[in-house]
C-alpha cells in the first residue's frame, strides 16, 4: 500500500463524508439520537480519560476509519516501532525513545541497560546538586540552572519543568535559553550569580548554532565573573550524542551525559535531555514521569484499536484533515502550567507531520499534518475564540482540562475554570440559532427591525468538533501519559498518511542559507551576492551606522 487514498476505505471515507455534509448532520443530533453518546465515544486509561463525543462521527465513521487503519498497516506498523525496525527510513535509524520509559523485551537488550546506566548517572548527579555536595568554583552549592538548548532539547524539558512547577525542589531556579537572540541569554543571566549558577548544554548533535553561540556567550559570562577556567567543570555539562564535540568546546567528558540516535530530538525529554526537570523536580518525580508514558506505551501496544485512545485521536485528526478539510487544530489546555503546551505540541505535530512526500519519495496526493495552535485556557477566549466560533474555517480544537487543582484552597475558583473549559465546548457544538438570538435580543426590548439585524451577527453555527482530555491531577504521572499519548497519535498519522514522522530535512536549508547571511552581514563590503531583497537588507543593516 503507497498512497493511503487508493485504499478501499479511504474511498468509502471520502463518500461518507459527503454524505454526512449533504444530509446537513450536525453533533448536537447524534447526541438526540442517542442518549448513550457520551459512554459511546469516550474512552478512559490508567490517567487519562477522552471524550470524543462531540466530533462529527457515528459508529460507522468510527469503523470506517479503522478499517482504514487496518487497511494501512497500523498494527503492524506499531509492532515494527516496538521491535527497533528502521522505520526512520532518510536517516536509517530506529525509533525507540518508548525504550526509555519501558522494557521493549523485543528490542536490543543493550539499549535498557544504557537507559539504567543514563538514570543511574542522572540520579547520582541530581543528588549531589540538591545536597549541595555539587559546589561551583568558591565551594557555593548551585542555587541556579540554566538550560542551554533548542528544539526538542528546549521546549519537551521546559514545558514539563513549568507544568509541574508545584513539585520543583525549594533550593533551585531553572531557566531555559533557546533562542539566538542574546538578548535571551543575557535576560537569564541577569540576575544569576556565576558562583552557583550551572549550565546545561543539552544538544544532540551539538552542533546547532544557537547552542553553541549561547554556550560561548555563557562561558564568556562566566570567565569575565570570576569563573576560573580549570574549574569549569563545576559549572558546565552536556547532554550529547556527539561527545567529541562537547569535548571539544570544553565539558569533561564525566560530566556529558549520553544520547543516542534512537531517540529522535522533539522525542527526546525522557532521556538525560529531561535532566533539567530532574533537577527541578527530584529524581523520583522524574520516574513518575516516565511511569506516566509508560502506561500509555503499553496502551498503545496492547488495546484493541477501536479502544486505544492514541489510535483513536490519530484517526479524529486524518478524519479532519485529509476528509472534512480542516488545515489547523487547536491545543487548548484550560490549565496555566500546561501553557507552554501546545508550543511543545507544535514541534512534536509540525516537525514530524510537516511532510510533502511519502515514505517512497513520491509527492503526497492529499494534505498531511494541519497547523497547531493555541494557548492556555480561558486567555484564549478573550483573544481568538471568537474565530472559533464564528470565523470560517473548520478548527477542530482539543480541550484538556484537569479535574482536581493543585491548590485545594481554591476549589471553587478551579470550578469556574472547568466550566469555562466545558462551557467552551458545548457553545461550539451547539452554537447559537437565528431564532434563539432574535428571541434574546427582543427580550432585552430591541425594536423587531433592528432585532432581525443584529441577530444575523449573533447567530453562532455551532456544529465544530471537539475533543476534552481530563486528567485527575496535574501529576508528574498523568502529564507523561498526555506526552506519550500525543506522541503515538503523530505515529498513527504518519502511518495513515505512509509519511516519515520522524525526519526533518526542512529546517536544513534556511541553516545552511544562515551561515552564508552571517558571513555577508558581518562583511563591511557591499552584499550583491544574493536576489535583490535579501541584498538590500543585508546593505541596509550595513548602513545602520551612516544613519545614526
Ligand atoms: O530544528 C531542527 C532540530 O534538528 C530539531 O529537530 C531538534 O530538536 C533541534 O534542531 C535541536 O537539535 P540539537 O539537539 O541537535 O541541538
Amino acid at each position: 500500500m503507497t498512497s493511503p487514498s487508493r485504499s478501499r476505505s479511504w474511498q468509502k471515507l471520502a463518500s461518507h463524508y459527503l454524505n454526512l455534509h449533504s444530509a446537513g448532520t450536525t453533533i448536537s443530533q447524534l447526541f438526540n439520537e442517542d442518549p448513550q453518546r457520551f459512554a459511546h465515544f469516550s474512552l478512559r486509561t490508567d490517567a487519562l480519560f477522552l471524550d470524543y463525543s462531540k466530533n462529527l462521527l457515528t459508529a460507522e465513521t468510527r469503523e470506517l476509519l479503522l478499517d482504514l487503519a487496518r487497511e494501512t498497516g497500523l498494527p503492524d506498523a506499531i509492532k515494527a516501532m516496538y521491535r527497533g525496525d528502521r522505520i526512520n527510513n532518510t536517516e536509517n535509524r530506529q525509533v525507540l525513545h518508548v525504550a526509555l520509559r519501558t522494557a521493549l523485551p523485543e528490542a536490543d537488550p543493550a539499549y535498557n541497560a544504557a537507559v539504567a546506566a543514563t538514570l543511574a548517572k542522572m540520579e547520582a548527579f541530581v543528588t549531589k546538586v540538591h545536597s549541595g555536595d555539587w559546589r561551583g568554583y568558591t565551594g557555593k552549592s548551585i542555587a541556579t540552572v540554566i538550560n542551554i538548548g533548542i528544539g526538542g532539547s528546549d521546549l519537551g524539558p521546559a514545558m514539563v519543568t513549568e507544568a509541574l512547577r508545584h513539585c520543583h525542589v525549594p533550593q533551585l531556579q531553572t531557566m531555559f535559553v533557546s533562542n539566538v537572540d542574546p538578548d535571551h541569554m543575557r535576560t537569564a543571566l541577569a540576575g544569576a550569580d556565576p558562583q552557583s549558577t550551572l549550565f546545561i548544554v543539552a544538544s544532540k548533535t551539538f552542533s546547532t548554532l544557537e547552542t553553541r553561540q549561547n554556550a560561548a556567550l555563557a562561558r564568556r559570562w562566566y570567565l569575565e565573573n570570576g569563573g576560573e577556567e580549570k574549574q569549569i567543570a563545576r559549572h558546565f555539562v552536556a547532554v550529547s550524542a556527539n561527545v567529541p564535540k562537547a569535548q571539544a568546546f570544553g565539558i569533561d567528558p564525566e560530566n556529558i551525559f549520553p544520547l543516542w540516535d534512537w531517540v529522535g530530538g522533539r522525542y527526546s525529554l525522557w532521556s538525560a535531555i529531561g535532566l533539567p526537570i530532574a533537577l527541578a523536580c527530584g529524581m523520583q518525580t522524574f520516574r513518575e514521569l516516565l511511569h506516566g508514558a509508560s502506561l500509555m506505551d503499553t496502551h498503545f501496544r496492547d488495546a484493541p484499536l477501536d479502544a486505544n485512545m492514541p489510535v483513536i485521536m490519530g484517526l479524529l485528526a486524518v478524519w479532519y484533515c485529509s476528509f472534512a478539510g480542516a488545515g489547523s487544530q487547536a491545543i487548548l489546555p484550560y490549565s496555566q502550567a500546561l501553557h507552554l503546551f501546545p508550543a511543545f505540541l507544535q514541534q512534536l505535530e509540525m516537525e514530524s507531520l510537516g511532510k510533502s512526500v511519502d515514505l517512497e519519495g513520491e509527492a503526497l496526493r492529499i494534505d498531511s499534518g494541519p497547523i497547531v495552535w493555541g494557548s492556555a485556557g480561558t486567555n484564549g477566549q478573550h483573544s481568538f475564540h471568537q474565530l472559533l466560533h464564528q470565523g470560517t474555517h473548520l478548527i477542530p480544537a482539543d480541550f484538556i482540562g484537569i479535574v482536581h487543582t493543585q491548590h485545594p484552597q481554591d476549589a471553587d475558583q478551579h470550578a469556574h475554570l472547568l466550566a469555562n473549559c466545558f462551557s467552551q465546548s458545548q457553545a461550539l457544538m451547539q452554537g447559537k440559532s437565528d431564532e434563539d438570538a432574535l428571541a434574546e435580543l427582543l427580550a432585552q426590548g430591541r425594536d423587531a427591525a433592528s432585532a432581525q439585524v443584529l441577530a444575523r451577527h449573533k447567530r453562532i453555527l455551532g456544529n465544530k468538533p471537539s475533543n476534552t482530555l481530563l486528567l485527575e491531577q496535574l501529576s508528574a504521572t498523568a502529564l507523561g501519559s498526555l506526552i506519550a499519548l500525543y506522541e503515538h497519535q503523530v505515529f498513527v498519522e504518519s502511518v495513515i498518511w505512509h509519511i516519515n514522522a520522524f525526519d526533518q530535512w526542512g529546517v536544513e536549508l534556511g541553516k545552511q542559507l544562515g551561515e552564508k547571511l552571517y558571513a555577508a552581514l558581518t562583511d563591511a563590503a557591499e552584499c550583491a551576492a544574493f536576489d535583490g531583497s535579501t541584498n538590500g537588507l543585508i546593505n541596509h543593516c550595513r548602513d545602520a551606522d551612516e544613519r545614526a
